[in-house]
C-alpha cells in the first residue's frame, strides 16, 4: 500500500484547525461584531505557521539547511541563471527566493506608512498590509474572508465588470446595484435606499474611487453624505463590511474632489463597520504587470491582537491561492519608494495624465458633440465615459471605430469608455472627432 494513500471513507469530519480557532477566539473576544462578519471560509482559514513553513523558519540559521524548497549554489546563494541575472542589478537574495505569504516585511511597513502619509486625516490605527498578487487578488482575498454564497454585495452600477466574476462566480455573492449618478452628482440617496433594504442584516458594500469606468471620485461634500449614510447603516442593527477598491488612488485632477481614501473617515466610524482597503502599485505606480496589491484592515475598536489575527487569515488565503506574491516586484517597489527622486517622478507622470484629462474637458466643453453623446461626470483616474444618444448601439459604434477610424474604445451598455490615460494629449481631439463621426454616419 502506498505510504500516502488515504481511504476517503475513513476521513474524520473536518474540524476547525486549532490555528483558525486561536485567531477566531481573539477576534470574537475583542471585536465580536467583526467576527460575525467573517464568512464560513473566513472563519476556517488560518496561516499554517507550523508545518513546513514553521520548520523552515526554525532552521533558518542552520549551517546545513536542507529544509527550504529552493535550490542554492554551493556558497548558499539562491541558484540562478546568468542570462537572467545580467538584466537585474538587485542582489539575488531580493529576487529569486520566495517572499513570505504575508509579503516582504519592509514593504508592508512602507505601504502602511505611505497609506498614513497619503491620508493625513486618518487617525485610527490600521493593520499592516498583506501583500497580494495584484489588486484583483486582493479583492478576491476580501471575498474569501467576508462573502458567503448568497450574501449581498452592494456596488455602484457604473463599475468594473470583473467584480461579477470575482464575487459572483467565485464566492457566490448576489450583486445588487445602486445608481452611480443622479443629476450629475454621486447618487448618495440611491446608496442609502439600497442599504436600507437590508436593514439589520450583514451587507458588503464596495466603493471604487477613482471609478472604473466613469473616472469619478466624490467631492468633499459628497463624502460627508456617504459617511453619514454608512454610519446610519452600521448602527441599524446589522453590520457592514466596506471593501474599498482604491486601485486608482491619487490620480485626481480637480479641486474640491476628496483626495483621501474613504478609509480615513471610516476607520473609526463604528464597531459594526469593518473596512477592507484594497489597493496596490498596479495603477498608482504604473507597474501593471508586476502584480503587487495589498489588503489592509481598519475599523473602530480593532486591537493589535485582532489586526494580527486578520492579517494571519489574509496571509492564509494568499498561501492557499498563490502561495506568495512575486519577490522581485516587491523588491523593485521597495527600492523605488525609498528613491530620492520617486516623488518627483510620480508628479511628472500625474502631470501628463492631468494634461490629457484637461484636453478631454476642453474638447467636450464646446458642446459640439452634444447631438451624439454626452460625458458622464468625471474628474480622476484613467477613464471617462460618454453616453450615446438614444438609438445608437455602443457596440456597433465601437466596431465601426475600429474598422473605419483606426480607433479603439470599450462599449459598456450604451456607454463608450475612453481611456484618456493612454492617448497623447495631441490626439485627444481627433479621438472624439472620430467617435462623433462614427455616431453620425
Ligand atoms: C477598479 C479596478 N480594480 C482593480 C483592478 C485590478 O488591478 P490588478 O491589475 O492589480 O489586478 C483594476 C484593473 O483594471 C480596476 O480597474
Amino acid at each position: 500500500m502506498s505510504l500516502f494513500s488515504i481511504d476517503p471513507y475513513s476521513l474524520p469530519v473536518p474540524t476547525l484547525h486549532p490555528l483558525a480557532a486561536e485567531a477566531n477566539d481573539v477576534i470574537r473576544r475583542d471585536c465580536p461584531a467583526f467576527f460575525d462578519m467573517l464568512s464560513a471560509k473566513g472563519r476556517e482559514i488560518y496561516f499554517p505557521r507550523f508545518g513546513i513553513l514553521g520548520q523552515t523558519a526554525e532552521a533558518k540559521a542552520t549551517k546545513l539547511n536542507a529544509t527550504i524548497g529552493i535550490a542554492t549554489e554551493d556558497n548558499r546563494q539562491p541558484m540562478h541563471l546568468a542570462s537572467m541575472d545580467q538584466l537585474l542589478t538587485l542582489p539575488p537574495s531580493e529576487v529569486y527566493p520566495y517572499a513570505s505569504s504575508f509579503g516582504v516585511q519592509a514593504l508592508r511597513e512602507m505601504w502602511q506608512r505611505l497609506i498614513c502619509e497619503k491620508n493625513p486625516s486618518l487617525t485610527a490605527p490600521i493593520s499592516l498590509p498583506i501583500v497580494t498578487s495584484g489588486i484583483t487578488h486582493a479583492l478576491s482575498v476580501a471575498g474569501y474572508l467576508f462573502i458567503d454564497p448568497g450574501d449581498e454585495l452592494i456596488v455602484a452600477d457604473c463599475c468594473w465588470d470583473n467584480y461579477s466574476l470575482i464575487y459572483t462566480n467565485v464566492y457566490g455573492a448576489e450583486i445588487v446595484m445602486h445608481d452611480t449618478f443622479r443629476d450629475g452628482r454621486f447618487a448618495v440617496e440611491s446608496l442609502q435606499q439600497r442599504l436600507s433594504k437590508s436593514k439589520g442584516k450583514k451587507r458588503v458594500v464596495l466603493f471604487n474611487f477613482p471609478n472604473n469606468p466613469a473616472g469619478y471620485t466624490p467631492l468633499k461634500e459628497e463624502v460627508v453624505k456617504i459617511v453619514d449614510v454608512l454610519r446610519e447603516s452600521a448602527e441599524d442593527g446589522g453590520s457592514t463590511v466596506v471593501i474599498l477598491d482604491d486601485a486608482y488612488f491619487g490620480l485626481v485632477y480637480e479641486d474640491g474632489v476628496f483626495l483621501e481614501s474613504l478609509l480615513a473617515p471610516l476607520a473609526n466610524l463604528s464597531e459594526h463597520l469593518l473596512v477592507v482597503k484594497v489597493d496596490g502599485a498596479t495603477k498608482e505606480d504604473y507597474v501593471w504587470g508586476h502584480r503587487i496589491g495589498f489588503v489592509t484592515f481598519g475599523g473602530k475598536g480593532l486591537t493589535e491582537a485582532v489586526f494580527r489575527a486578520l492579517e494571519s487569515k489574509a496571509a492564509g488565503v494568499v498561501r492557499a491561492t498563490v502561495s506568495n506574491a512575486p519577490h522581485v516586484s516587491q523588491s523593485l517597489l521597495l527600492h523605488a519608494y525609498t528613491s530620492p527622486t520617486y516623488a518627483e517622478e510620480k508628479r511628472a507622470k500625474l502631470a501628463i495624465l492631468r494634461e490629457r484629462y484637461q484636453r478631454v474637458c476642453e474638447v467636450l466643453e464646446s458642446g459640439k458633440y452634444d447631438a451624439h453623446f454626452h460625458a458622464l461626470p468625471f474628474n480622476s483616474g484613467y477613464f471617462m465615459c460618454v453616453q450615446l444618444r438614444e438609438g445608437l448601439d455602443a457596440d456597433a459604434i465601437r466596431k465601426k471605430l475600429i474598422a473605419e477610424y483606426d480607433t479603439g474604445v470599450i462599449a459598456l451598455g450604451n456607454l463608450l469608455r475612453v481611456a484618456f490615460s493612454s492617448v497623447p494629449a495631441k490626439d485627444i481631439e481627433q479621438l472624439f472627432e472620430n467617435i462623433a463621426s462614427a455616431c453620425a454616419s
